[in-house]
């Protein structure tokens, strides 16, 4: 299938903003690494568009695009730079302090935005040790500001998220909440033995006794992750399937990829970093007490956590979840269920394969091995990563992509089965036509490979193990040395989604589009397969973009209108938004589109729909695929934070 499509982005010659953001190659990311991290830089990069800073932006170091060739003679690419800028411009761009959310957002998705900006910050804090010799105490001290400045957004956050809302809504929404306080009370625990190091090196600017502030919610995050696992629990099941969680109590069974990753990322999780929690609320402590399935005074390394951790490992190994290239395709209905049949089997496998059920199971994999001691939970994660990689079109023995992307060659490579050119794609990226979940995805994947190949993630390895210390230091360098193997991989993705940004230095949702270099109206022709599979057939059903079917496979009967239990067919209401913003399907629910994606939609067609900017006068003055469907969002921005945080932990492992 050939077809063709307009997609072209400007040159990178065309605005000044670009051409700061043109990557090179040429140097080596040790090289770099060792010449960067001034601070001061960071924080006058994260100041210059507000008030006033004592800290003056240094010159930029520029040299002229046209004198190499473009995009290959700038040595500025500095990741903790770019890492901290897309963190600045996230908060600045989307998130208002008023509120205390990203009002963009949804419920899920807002969890998975706080989780990042944590995640970021334990990176951040990490840094705070290398101080530069000629740094002055007024520099760290700005530092310390930073972070506490973005831990106040995190901080806001905790009480603008809507509980009660998620209370009611699939599982997988619930157990980002745990994922997201848990990433904090990581961020906190950790900032506090950075401090505590510091101090003990007369690093720090206070009494080592002291501990920092942000110590103080430890108990308020332990306490709604705790709540929200145990609300979560109860979507395990075990009557179908021989075990699993249930996607979402409200539709038909259905046993997927990322309900139970996430319980078993959640519940390791629970079992590592959980700090106990006394508050029994919303029950009075003699209710709680006299529950005997309340468990009224949660200690931490519960083996709760840790079995339930376990057994969602161990079914979803054994549940038949993996495609022929060793991805994990979506999940599971149990066909004739609830037609009189008997069938207890998950049977009736959705073929959709997306970024991100191939990355929450790996911070689970890595929570397992730290827990026992055991390396084939690594193991299969690194598996899992490199068929993710080959599914991208790269081939790791090589260090290079299957299909090259080459200026001038307006040909798309063939889809890999999750992304091309090396690239990671979803699905709907190349045609523009994500949905708010699916623009968080890939960011959620980077998050959770950040996590697996972190060179710290092995640091504790649980003292119960029975492994000497020689034993461990082996895991951990053969741990390392695989993932050292990925950064040149990573580095491309992260390369090509910094080619994404605006003028604004917002994030767009379709990576490759950020290495295809053509000039305004170049037309960029679909070579062979360049397009996903279809989405429409019976096995791959692509709802997280399109929608719930309303069928009787996905919504139970009585939940169908009459007009739907015929074979749908009807554009109107036979799709509807699985989850989130209000519109999450429910028994009695509004059946209809919703209002605001038909608006959005006849925003977004015209023009902009196809990827055409409007300069000020109404012309078309650039190109710019990602401004195709949802455009740049606080989800994409999201994604593109999360690579380039993965790119600078991941290479780590290079020093
Ligand atoms: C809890 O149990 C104790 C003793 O069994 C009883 O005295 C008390 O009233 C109970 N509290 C509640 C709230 O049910
Ligand atoms: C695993 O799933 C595939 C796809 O649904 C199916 O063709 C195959 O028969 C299943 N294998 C087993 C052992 O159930
Ligand atoms: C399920 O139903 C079939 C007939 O529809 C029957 O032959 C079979 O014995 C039943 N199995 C169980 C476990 O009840
Ligand atoms: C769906 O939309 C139609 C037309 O706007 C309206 O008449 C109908 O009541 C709506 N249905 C529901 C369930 O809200």
């Amino acid at each position: 299938m050939v077809s063709e499509l307009l997609l072209s982005r400007p040159h990178p010659q065309d605005t000044p903003q670009a051409i700061r953001y043109t990557y090179t190659d040429t140097l080596s990311l040790a090289t770099q690494v060792n010449m960067l991290v001034s601070w001061a830089v960071v924080v006058a990069a994260a100041t210059a568009a507000g008030a006033a800073s004592p800290w003056p932006p240094p010159p930029l170091k520029l040299k002229n695009a046209n004198s190499a060739g473009a995009g290959r003679s700038l040595p500025d690419f500095n990741v903790f730079q770019d890492m901290f800028m897309a963190l600045s411009d996230m908060q600045d761009a989307y998130f208002e302090r008023w509120v205390g959310t990203w009002p963009k957002g949804i419920d899920w998705t807002r969890a998975v935005m706080s989780t990042h900006v944590a995640a970021t910050l334990r990176t951040i804090s990490h840094e705070l040790e290398r101080r530069q010799p000629n740094e002055g105490a007024g520099c760290a001290t700005r530092k310390h500001e930073v972070i506490a400045g973005y831990f106040a957004d995190v901080i806001a956050y905790y009480f603008a998220e809507d509980a009660f809302a998620i209370r009611n809504q699939a599982y997988d929404d619930m157990l980002w909440v745990v994922l997201g306080w848990l990433e904090s009370i990581q961020f906190v625990d950790e900032h506090n033995r950075v401090l505590s190091r510091m101090a003990a090196r007369g690093l720090g600017d206070r009494p080592r006794a002291e501990t920092w502030y942000g110590s103080r919610w430890i108990p308020a995050f332990a306490h709604r992750a705790r709540i929200f696992w145990e609300l979560a629990a109860k979507g395990w099941d075990t009557t179908l399937c021989g075990g699993g969680m249930l996607w979402n109590p409200r539709l038909m069974p259905y046993k997927n990829a990322i309900t139970n990753e996430l319980f078993m990322a959640a519940s390791i999780s629970m079992y590592l970093h959980f700090p106990g929690d006394p508050n029994t609320s919303p029950f009075s402590s003699d209710f709680a007490a006299n529950q005997s399935h309340w468990n009224a005074d949660w200690r931490p390394h519960d083996p709760v956590f840790g079995k339930a951790a376990q057994e969602a490992h161990r079914w979803l190994t054994t549940s038949n979840m993996t495609n022929a290239q060793g991805l994990y395709a979506d999940g599971f209905h149990i066909s004739g269920h609830g037609s009189g049949s008997n069938n207890t089997r998950c049977d009736e496998r959705d073929e959709m394969v997306y970024t991100y059920n191939q990355g929450v199971i790996l911070s689970g994999l890595l929570g397992l091995s730290q827990a026992t001691g055991r390396e084939h939970y690594l193991r299969e994660g690194h598996a899992l990563i490199k068929n993710v990689i080959r599914a991208t079109g790269y081939d790791l023995a090589r260090n290079v992509p299957v299909d090259d992307l080459r200026p001038g060659n307006e040909r798309l490579p063939p889809w890999r089965g999750l992304g091309r050119a090396g690239i990671l794609e979803d699905a709907c990226d190349v045609s523009g036509t994500c949905s708010q979940d699916a623009q968080t995805f890939k960011g959620i994947w980077m998050h959770h490979f950040a996590t697996f190949c972190s060179p710290t993630a092995l640091q504790q390895i649980h003292p119960h193990t029975k492994l000497d210390d020689t034993a461990k230091a082996a895991i951990r360098a053969r741990h390392a040395s695989a993932c050292r193997r990925y950064i040149p991989w990573l580095r491309r993705n992260a390369r090509a989604a910094m080619g994404t940004r605006d003028a604004r230095g917002l994030f767009g949702m379709w990576w490759t589009a950020g290495l295809l270099q053509f000039a305004n109206s170049e037309e960029l022709e679909f070579g062979e397969n360049a397009l996903p599979p279809s989405s429409e057939g019976d096995d791959v059903v692509d709802y997280r973009n399109l929608g719930v079917p309303q069928t009787a496979v996905w919504v139970r009967m009585v939940d169908l209108p009459p007009s739907l239990v015929s074979p749908p067919g009807d554009e109107t209401g036979s799709r509807q938004k699985p989850m989130g913003d209000g519109r999450l399907v429910s028994a009695k629910g509004n059946r209809n589109r919703s209002a605001t994606d038909h608006d959005h939609y006849h925003d977004r067609v015209g023009k902009r729909g196809l990827g055409l900017e409007e300069d000020e006068a109404g012309g078309i003055s650039t190109w710019d695929p990602n401004l195709r469907g949802r455009g740049r969002t606080v989800e994409t921005q999201g994604g593109g934070l999360a690579v380039l945080r993965a790119l600078w932990v991941v290479s780590r492992h290079e020093l």
